[in-house]
Order: C-alpha cells, then sequence, then structure tokens
C-alpha cells in the first residue's frame, strides 16, 4: 500500500475507535473471507446480502457428508436427525437474540418478506383497527396495507423529515394515541432503514403495546451489525433473513414472534405440515398444529436449517459487537470523507441522504455523487466506473419508496402520475422517465454499506474512486 493509505489508516484510527489493528476480524478477512482479496472484489451492498465466510460452508458441507437427513414429517432415523438439526437451528435463533422460549417462537420462512407476509395474511385486520407504518419501510412490509385495506381496517403513514430522514417521535406517540379499544392495531417500523441507515427508537415498541397496539419489527438490516436482544425488548412479530446476516444459506428466515401474538393470528389456510388432522368428508375439518407447525406450510429447508446454526455460532464466535464497532468506525471515515469531499470550486462532491453523524444510524449509507455545477451525476453511469473498478454497490430504489420519495424531494402530484390509473400498467423505466420530467432526474440513489467481512481497505479503495470525479464537468459523464 502507498504511504498515502498509510497515512489515511492512522487518520482514521486516531479519529474512529473500535476498528482495533490485528483483531479476529482482519484475520477472518484473511482466511474465511479471502476471496474477496483473491477476486479483487470491493463489496460494499451488505444491505443487500451479507457474505459467507468460507468455514461455515465447510463445516455445512462436511455435516451434510457426515449424515443421512430425511424428510422431517416421520418417525424413521433419517428423519428423526433432520428434526433434530431443525429444533437446534431454531433453538439457536431464540439463544442468538437473547429469546426466552416461554415467550417466543420461531417460524422458519424463505426470507424477512415471507415472515412479514405470514403476519399480514393472518392478522385479524378489520374496520375500526389500524395499520400505521413509517415512510420508510421496504416493500415487503409496505405490502401490509393491501391486507388491511382489503380488510376495511385504516392504513396510515408517520413521514420521515429531511434532512436525516428520521420520523418525528411526538409525532409517533400522537398517532399510536388514536385508537378504538379493542379492535386489533398494528405499528410496523424497521429498527434500521435499509435506505438511510437511520434507527428509530426501540423505546416505541413498549409504548405501542402500552396503548393497545401489537408490534411488527422489520429487523432485516439491524441485525446483522447491531446487538438485538429480545430479553429487553418485546415486540409482537420480528422478521430477519439469514443471508443478510452471514450470507449463507440465501432462502431462509424466519418470524420471531410471541406464542400471545401468534394465537391472536388466522391462517387463511392450511397445508402439509400445518395441521395435526384434516379430512376430506367435511370440507370444514381440518385442525391446524399450534405454535411454529401451524405457520411453516409444506416442508422446512431441512438440509439448509442446520446452516443457520452454523451462520450464528460464527457470528457468536465473532462478537456482534465487535462486528459492529468495526462498521461504525468504518461508516464514520466514510462519511467524513464523503461529505468534506469538494471539486476545486468548493462545490461538495457528495450528497448523504439520511444522517452524516454516526448517532443512531447503521452503517449503510445513501448518497449523490455531485458535479462541479451542483448537478448530480446520472447514477447508472456511476454504478458503470464501479462495475468496472470491482466495486460492488447498490443503486435504484432499495424497495423503501418513502425514503426515496423525501429524500429526492418527489411531491405526490409528481408520484401520481405514475399511477394514473389502476388500469395503465406503468414500468420502473417509465415512471423514472416521468419523475425525471419533474424533479428534473432519475429518482435513484447510490448505497454503500459495511458488514461483517468489510476493512479498511475496502473504504480507502471507494473513496479513492470517489476522488476520481473530482472536477470532472456533468456532461464528460454520460448517461448510460
Ligand atoms: C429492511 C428490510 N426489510 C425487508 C427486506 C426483505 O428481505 P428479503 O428480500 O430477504 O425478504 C429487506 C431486503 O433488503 C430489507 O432491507
Amino acid at each position: 500500500m502507498t504511504s498515502g493509505y498509510d497515512e489515511a489508516y492512522r487518520a482514521f484510527q486516531q479519529a474512529f475507535a473500535g476498528y482495533s489493528d490485528g483483531s479476529r476480524l482482519d484475520h477472518l478477512r484473511a482466511t474465511d473471507y479471502e476471496r474477496l482479496d483473491r477476486l479483487g472484489h470491493v463489496y460494499l451492498d451488505y444491505t443487500g446480502g451479507s457474505l459467507h465466510a468460507a468455514s461455515q460452508v465447510r463445516r455445512h458441507a462436511d455435516l451434510l457428508l457426515s449424515t443421512v437427513l430425511g424428510n422431517p414429517h416421520s418417525d424413521n432415523p433419517s428423519s428423526l436427525d433432520a428434526s433434530r438439526l431443525v429444533d437446534r437451528a431454531r433453538a439457536s435463533v431464540l439463544s442468538f437474540f437473547n429469546a426466552d422460549p416461554a415467550e417466543y417462537d420461531v417460524i422458519f420462512t424463505p426470507n424477512a418478506t415471507g415472515a412479514l407476509k405470514l403476519v399480514g395474511e393472518a392478522y385479524p385486520f378489520e374496520p375500526g383497527g389500524r395499520l400505521v407504518l413509517t415512510y420508510d419501510n421496504h416493500n415487503s412490509v409496505n405490502g401490509l396495507r393491501e391486507f388491511a385495506r382489503r380488510r376495511g381496517a385504516q392504513v396510515t403513514y408517520l413521514p420521515v423529515l429531511t434532512p436525516d430522514l428520521r420520523v418525528d417521535g411526538d409525532a409517533v406517540l400522537a398517532e399510536l394515541g388514536q385508537i378504538t379499544r379493542g379492535k386489533p392495531h398494528l405499528f410496523a417500523f424497521p429498527a434500521q432503514s435499509n435506505f438511510s441507515g437511520v434507527q428509530h427508537p426501540l423505546a416505541w415498541i413498549e409504548r405501542a403495546q402500552q396503548a393497545g397496539w401489537q408490534v411488527i419489527l422489520d429487523a432485516a438490516a439491524y441485525v446483522p451489525t447491531n446487538r438485538f436482544d429480545l430479553s429487553t425488548v418485546h415486540p409482537d412479530f420480528v422478521s430477519v433473513s439469514f443471508y443478510k446476516m452471514f450470507g449463507y444459506p440465501s432462502g431462509l428466515g424466519a418470524l420471531i414472534a410471541r406464542h400471545d401474538a401468534l394465537g391472536t393470528l388466522r391462517r387463511p389456510w392450511f397445508a402439509g405440515g400445518t395441521i395435526t388432522v384434516a379430512s376430506v368428508q367435511d370440507e370444514r375439518w381440518h385442525h391446524l398444529a399450534s405454535g411454529h407447525a401451524g405457520f411453516e406450510d409444506g416442508t422446512v429447508d431441512y438440509l439448509g436449517l442446520p446452516a443457520v446454526e452454523i451462520g450464528l455460532e460464527h457470528l457468536s464466535s465473532i462478537g456482534i459487537d465487535a462486528i459492529h464497532d468495526r462498521v461504525m468506525a468504518l461508516t464514520g471515515w466514510l462519511l467524513t470523507r464523503l461529505t468534506s469531499a469538494t471539486h476545486s470550486n468548493g462545490a461538495p462532491m457528495a450528497r448523504v441522504f439520511g444522517p452524516t453523524g454516526l448517532d443512531r444510524r447503521g452503517a449503510t449509507v445513501a448518497f449523490h455523487l455531485m458535479a462541479p455545477d451542483g448537478t448530480a451525476y446520472e447514477v447508472g453511469a456511476i454504478e458503470d466506473r464501479a462495475n468496472a473498478a470491482r466495486i460492488s454497490l447498490r443503486t435504484g430504489c432499495f424497495c423503501n419508496p418513502g425514503d426515496g420519495e423525501v429524500a429526492h424531494g418527489i411531491s405526490k402530484d409528481a408520484m401520481a402520475q405514475c399511477f394514473a390509473g389502476p388500469s395503465v400498467p406503468v414500468s420502473f423505466l417509465d415512471c423514472a422517465e416521468t419523475l425525471r420530467a419533474s424533479i428534473g432526474r432519475a429518482p435513484n440513489t447510490l448505497r454503500a454499506s459495511l458488514g461483517i467481512a468489510s476493512n479498511f481497505a475496502d473504504v480507502h479503495t471507494f473513496v479513492a474512486f470517489v476522488e476520481t470525479f473530482r472536477d470532472l464537468p456533468f456532461g464528460s459523464m454520460l448517461p448510460r
């Protein structure tokens, strides 16, 4: 590395604590995640998906090669072995999140979306009941409103406010005070926005519950780099995707739910695996299994699930706090460099959407790169250049329309043009072009996010990439 790198590294270490030299994470980067450097990748999309360690895959392969595992819905030896491993995976999820098995159950799903849909389709929404959501939910949470609307519940959004893209806490508490007692009310918010990195107060959970609400907390973007302790907060429902936590396997998530909350859900159907007994001689005859079994449709991923226990053990062996401290130190340096970079004429080179400091935020940074005349370069053109440098950024809207609409100042009237009529199909590109006419550019955003294998060199390479745009006129960056 150059002396420029050494100097930057020294300055970084002086300014930000938590990134200890020679740490276990440095060692893992050089061993378990060595493919990143061998293949020359700068991976900056951990909020999209984390990366697996080589040792996770090896342990999983060893397990599969040393066992005979069959479909768990049986009592033969291979089936019982599979059931035992599935039970262990379930127990490991509860233990990782410090959840009391007497209070919480774990339902395995294909991903966080599957967890959210299980709640949405079974929640007893009805007229007089309410669904309140913050603007910065992922679309997989926003979709809950379709179930609520169809069943006559009132749907209300709480806006995020510029510049930090946070929700006004007083507005939240005021909204939660507005309920008809005796009706079901659900409050849905992300522990961390996958767009802005904003972390909302988890204290809202108890306040909402005291006011008569159930709470669904989307923890998908939060849990990969933050300690989440279900003995200190008690949301009714929590959604997670395991690949976002430890990369592998990529087809499993969970709904972690309080037993009492599960008991309030009414499943719209039954399936293999979810009933104790069903008959065809009267179409009304079936008994739903209690607890998680009643929610896991069909056969669970019994070969994949042991890899969840392995992944959680991997995270625990490093320590979620060590991962958190390291990525936050890196995020601090990244934010400082992005917000202080200027063109020779003094114009800022970047605009960060969301908090520019480390207070109440995670390691996800949304931004634009700006030309010397103050115009944002086309996101697609930046992505092309990043791709050429083997830097994996995320671009687009990140399935988070609320943060995007506020960050880009898109008015309701402008947005309405994409929804001229329910029968007119509008593609994402058509909508982006329509919005370009209103706000002067496509409403896309760039996102860099850090995770378990991130190191200073990754962020340094990215900052050096940003600096290649210094004094580059807008016109010289052709759109795709
Ligand atoms: C905050 C948040 N919630 C939910 C999801 C949906 O996760 P999945 O696609 O794994 O179902 C994502 C994915 O990016 C997310 O970031």
